[in-house]
């Protein structure tokens, strides 16, 4: 299997403390993976580093390019690499609007765009939602339609900032399932989390942030 990510060295500070310094970590190709630590470890601060989002020092090397992480992130990568924050915003509008929208700004041509936002709508189980305001979903079916969305533009890496907290049972249970998939596809994905049940998903790596390390 290849090796999609390497970090070596990758530091962050916030003017004289020192948030983490990551020696090593390798992110293979097809893989998922959770990220785990406790509160304040950094988990949201590393994954807005790997979105071009946050600078921070250190050595990126994603396929055979080497990144310089913010300001100096390439446009490119930024299309390659996708973040989904821990509350998504959708667009109040519809969601086959919310699907279709990164992929108009991506330039596929309008039959091809509605055929995925079907698809991405049913895949995450809300064809009965369509035509519910976006506003008016549950906690739950919101970070359906926002993990939908982001599998809909098919980015290399898709990185989830804990994508079950706030979420009720069976909204976990869900979302879990949806996890589960990205897994099965082998899609690339990192999940930040502190979910019992999504750390112990078969088949998916462990990263632990602790105390300015991974371990
Ligand atoms: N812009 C910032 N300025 C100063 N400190 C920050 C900033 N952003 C995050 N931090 C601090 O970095 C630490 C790690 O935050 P975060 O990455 O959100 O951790 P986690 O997601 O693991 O809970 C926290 O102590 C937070 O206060
Ligand atoms: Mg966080």
């Amino acid at each position: 299997m290849s090796v999609l990510v390497e970090l070596g060295g990758v530091r962050k500070s916030f003017g004289a403390r020192m948030l983490f310094d990551i020696a090593h970590l390798g992110i293979e190709e097809g893989r998922s993976y959770v990220l785990t630590g406790p509160n304040g470890s950094g988990k949201t601060t590393l994954l807005r580093m790997l979105a071009g989002l946050e600078p921070g020092e250190g050595s990126f090397r994603f396929r055979d390019s080497l990144v310089r992480f913010a300001p100096h992130y390439p446009e490119r990568l930024q299309r390659m690499i996708a973040y989904v924050h821990q509350h998504p915003y959708l667009f109040h509008t519809s969601l086959r609007h919310n699907m279709e929208y990164g992929l108009k700004c991506r330039g596929v041509a309008t039959k091809e765009r509605r055929r995925r936002a079907e698809e991405a709508i049913a895949w995450a189980g809300l064809a009965e939602r369509q035509v519910t305001p976006p506003e008016s979903l549950s906690g739950g079916e919101k970070q359906r339609a926002a993990l939908a969305r982001v599998r809909a533009l098919q980015p290399d890496l898709i990185l989830l900032d804990e994508p079950t907290s706030n979420l009720d049972k069976e909204g976990r249970a869900q979302t879990l399932a949806l996890l589960a998939q990205l897994r099965d596809e082998r899609r690339t994905v990192i999940v930040a989390c502190h979910d019992q049940e999504i750390i112990s998903l078969a088949g998916i790596g462990r990263f632990h942030l602790d105390d300015g390390r991974m371990q």
